[in-house]
This record gives C-alpha cells, sequence and structure tokens, in this order.
C-alpha cells in the first residue's frame, strides 16, 4: 500500500504553509515578554544574532534536509544513517505527544478568551478570574483534581478543527487553511497594532519595550534566551519543517523560502509587540503607574495583563475578540503542523492509509491533552513544556547538526540548495552547521542542565519534576527506538536523495 507523495500546490502555499508554523502563541505573547524582560530594545542584537547565526542556518538545513531526502525527519535521517532514524522519531514524537498536547490546550483557552472578549466576562480581577474561576488552579502538580468542563468542550473543538484541516491532504487542507489563515492573522494584526499605537499612553509603552538596556545584554541568561526564542519561534527541532519541505517540487527556491520564512516570523513578533507595549502603556497611564508594575510574565501576559487592559479601553470588547482571534488563528496553523509531521513519518514507514493515520493520531492526542484541562493542568504544561523545549529541543539541534555536518557531505547538500535556489549560500553555512551551532547549544545546554540541578525548576517538588518532566522526554525517547526498530513497511527507505538519483 504505496500511497503518492502530496505535493504543494505552489512555492508561495509552501512559504505560506512554513510560515504557518513559525508564527505560533510565541511570537505574540512570548516574544514580548522576553523582549521586555531582557532589555527592550537592546534584546534585539542577541535575537537577530541567534537568528542570523542559528536561526537562519538550520532553517535551511531542514529544507534542504527534507526536499534533498525526500522524507519526513525519520526517513531522511534513516536515509542519511541507518541507526540515526531514532533521532527523526524522537522529534516528531516529543513534539506530537509532548508540545502538542498542551498547546492545543492553550488555544483552548484562547478560543474561550476569545468568546469571553465579547461581554468582557473576567470582570474587575481577570487575576481571580483565570486561576480561580477559568483553570480553578489547584495547589500543585500532584493534585490533578478534576477535568474544567468548558476548557475541555474547547479543547475537543480545537481538536476536531485540527483533524479536519489536516486530513484534507497537504494541498486542498493545510494549504489551503493557511492561505486563508495568513493574510487574515496579518490583517487582524495590523488592526491591533495601529488601534494600540493611537491610545493614550502607547508611547510610554514603546519606550518600554525598546529602549535598549544594554546593561543586561552582558549576561549569558540573556544570550540562552535568544537562542532558544529563535529555535523554538522557527519551529526547528521538531522535524517539521523537513516534512514540509519534502512536499515541495524538485525545482524549489529552497534559500529564498528560508530567507523569507525567516524574515516575515521575526517581523511579525516585533510588529505584535508594538500591539502589546501600547497596551501596557496605556493602561499604565490609565491608572497612573508605572509600566513595569503592569507587565506580567508568560501566561499572565494573554490572560491578565491583557484583559484588564482590555476592560479600561472603550470598544475593548472588540479589541479582545480580534487578539484572542489572533491567538487562536496563529496557534492553529502551528498545531496542524505538529500533526503532519508525526503522520508523515509514520505514512513514509508503514504505508498505512494516511487518512486513518491522521484519524488515530487525532484521538489519541486528544485524549492526551485532556491531563492538561485538569486543575493542576496548568502545573503539568509548564513543567512538560520546560523539560522538553529545554532538553528535547537542544539535544535533536545538536545532534542533527552532528549528522548531517559530520557524517554526511554537507558539500553535497549545499551544491543541491546552489542548484536550485537564486540565493548561492557560501561556506560560511558548513562552518556554522558543523561547530558553531553545536558548540552555541552545548553551552546553553550546559547552563540549563546547571540552573537545573541546583534548584528544582520553579520550585516544584523534585518527585514532581522527575515523574512528570524527565519522564516525559525518556519516555518519549524510548518510543522513539521502539518505533525505530521495526522493518520498514515501504520501498521510500531505499529510494535515495534527489542528488545521488541523478548519479
Ligand atoms: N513556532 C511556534 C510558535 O512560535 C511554536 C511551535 C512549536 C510550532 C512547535 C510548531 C511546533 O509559537
Amino acid at each position: 500500500m504505496e500511497h503518492k507523495r502530496g505535493q504543494w500546490s505552489s512555492e508561495l502555499g509552501f512559504l505560506l504553509a512554513a510560515v504557518g508554523s513559525a508564527i505560533g502563541l510565541g511570537n505574540i505573547w512570548r516574544f514580548s515578554y522576553m523582549a521586555y524582560e531582557n532589555g527592550g530594545g537592546a534584546f534585539l542584537v542577541p535575537y537577530l544574532v541567534a537568528l542570523l547565526t542559528a536561526g537562519i542556518p538550520l532553517l535551511l538545513l531542514e529544507f534542504a534536509v527534507g526536499h534533498e531526502r525526500i522524507g519526513s525527519a525519520p526517513l531522511a535521517y534513516a536515509k542519511i544513517k541507518k541507526n540515526w532514524e531514532w533521532l527523526g522519531w524522537w522529534a516528531v514524537t516529543f513534539v506530537m505527544f509532548g508540545i502538542e498536547l498542551y498547546y492545543t490546550v492553550v488555544i483552548a483557552w484562547c478560543f474561550k478568551f476569545f468568546l469571553f472578549s465579547f461581554d468582557l466576562s473576567w470582570g474587575a480581577d481577570p487575576n481571580n478570574f483565570f486561576f480561580k474561576e477559568f483553570l480553578i488552579l489547584s495547589d500543585g502538580p500532584s493534585t490533578i483534581g478534576s477535568i474544567r468542563i468548558p476548557i475541555f468542550s474547547a479543547l475537543a473543538l480545537i481538536w476536531a478543527v485540527n483533524w479536519f484541516i489536516v486530513y484534507r491532504g497537504i494541498d486542498k487542507g493545510i494549504e489551503l487553511a493557511n492561505k486563508i489563515f495568513m493574510p487574515l492573522l496579518l490583517i487582524l494584526t495590523a488592526v491591533l497594532v495601529f488601534w494600540a499605537l493611537s491610545l493614550d499612553g502607547a508611547m510610554a509603552g514603546l519606550r518600554a519595550y525598546l529602549t535598549p538596556d544594554f546593561s543586561k545584554i552582558a549576561k549569558p541568561k540573556v544570550w540562552i534566551d535568544a537562542y532558544s526564542q529563535i529555535f523554538f519561534t522557527l519551529s526547528l527541532g521538531f522535524g517539521i519543517m523537513i516534512a514540509y519541505a519534502s512536499y515541495l517540487p524538485e525545482k524549489s527556491n529552497i534559500s529564498k523560502s528560508t530567507f523569507l520564512t525567516a524574515l516575515i516570523n521575526s517581523g511579525y513578533s516585533i510588529f505584535a509587540g508594538f500591539a502589546t507595549f501600547s497596551i501596557l502603556g496605556y493602561m499604565a497611564k490609565s491608572q497612573g503607574v508605572e509600566i513595569s508594575e503592569v507587565v506580567s510574565q508568560s501566561i499572565g501576559l494573554a490572560f491578565v495583563a491583557y484583559p484588564k487592559a482590555l476592560t479600561l479601553l472603550p470598544g475593548g470588547n472588540i479589541f479582545g475578540a480580534i487578539f484572542f482571534l489572533c491567538l487562536v488563528v496563529a496557534g492553529l496553523s502551528s498545531s496542524i503542523s505538529i500533526i503532519e509531521a508525526f503522520v508523515s513519518a509514520i505514512v513514509d514507514k508503514f504505508g498505512f492509509s494516511r487518512k486513518k493515520v491522521i484519524t488515530i493520531v487525532s484521538l489519541l492526542g486528544f485524549l492526551g491533552s485532556i491531563i492538561f484541562t485538569s486543575q493542576g493542568g496548568l502545573f503539568w504544561l509548564d513543567i512538560v513544556d520546560h523539560f522538553l523545549t529545554h532538553y528535547g529541543l537542544v539535544v535533536v539541534g545538536i545532534a542533527e547538526c552532528i549528522l548531517v555536518g559530520w557524517f554526511f557531505d554537507l558539500e553535497m547538500i549545499r551544491e543541491h540548495i546552489n542548484k536550485i535556489s537564486s540565493i548561492k549560500i557560501g561556506s560560511w553555512w558548513g562552518f556554522l552547521i558543523r561547530i558553531f551551532i553545536p558548540v552555541v547549544l552545548l553551552i546553553i545546554l550546559a547552563g540549563d542542565l546547571y540552573t537545573e540541578l541546583r534548584k528544582p525548576y520553579e520550585g516544584y517538588s523534585w518527585s514532581s519534576i522527575i515523574f512528570i518532566g524527565v519522564d516525559w522526554v525518556l519516555a518519549t525517547l524510548i518510543a522513539a527506538f521502539l518505533i525505530a526498530s521495526r522493518p520498514w513497511n515501504t520501498a521510500r527507505r531505499h529510494e535515495g536523495g534527489r542528488a545521488d538519483n541523478k548519479g
């Protein structure tokens, strides 16, 4: 039962899908508070350095490997070196049965908040509303409590939408969805930005966002944050960009797509930051407090600080609805890319019917997400996210550079890119992949491990950390080895890449 690989109907369709995966929840709230916390405008320096020295080179690598080897991550790696197949499985497994499980729950929250916006249901105390009425948060990760039905039902809807889009196939599903989602997202975000800029206090907010505090960029943490943000935001190390590039036609402008994806993604983050900080500036002004007092981190920024500001704003309900709709749209276009990366890996290896695999994987994903809709869900989310993005991602990044840079013919890949692309890649790329990026990632890994071992993450108990976080990393790794040890059921494994087919 061999199935023909799907294909994008145009390079623009591919570009929009790659941008759709890259632009996600991370661009809207994660980038803003990272920038603020790490020196405002000065953060752009490490951020852009990370983009140029690691983001773009690795994205180029993933696009090129997927395109040249014609396969999802496990297949592409297996075609590079037989016993490295597990690496591809690990990437697609921890992203599908780790990150995706809570990512969809956060999209479900956003959807609920979209509905809440219309009548500003969070009332005068959004903090209390979010934690005590919406999540009804338990006292720690070991108290799971009951499932929150409102979140659970929104989650079911999000999974149904995910399933529907991926089920329709590469060009008629994922490509079409992104062709609608991306322009929509851009228009909605532009409305938010210009609206927010017109508010009283917006300038003070922008000053807080962009005024460089160069004293901060001497700190290693800021650099670590910049590199991990770039990794996360470009969806690198998940096997997603590899799978997406494998659906490109023979003649594709790989390097141009790489630069465009990276540029649009980072441009979007910086742009969306204008809305966030104008709103915070407005809120500080109308309450007569300092900006630093209204900024809250991560989750709190979207679900507490924003709602607070919306209550003060004339027309805040419309603004809020647009804001949360942006999050839903950005989130969905990323979450479908995760499902696709896993599904395409299974289909490549076992040759099962694509549609059946999508249905089963979506059902399993939905079931797996349920734990994050419980009262202890936020704690689980926090722990799983921390371990997978800090360790899974970084380890895969290092291994991928070593595998392709040292055990494979990187020059051949570079020639492949240059033969079909308009922007020619120089030998600097080889240096970055072989030496620079693995070294930087190793430093990040060592830094993370050092902080990890000194005190438990966020003050959780060691047992929760090991039981939830460490086990999640190990379980997906074991699953990866098990799947990799199964025999190939399709002939794809032996098909080779585009470059060697031509002899
Ligand atoms: N790039 C997405 C973001 O910034 C996150 C993401 C992670 C997407 C993993 C796909 C897979 O939100």
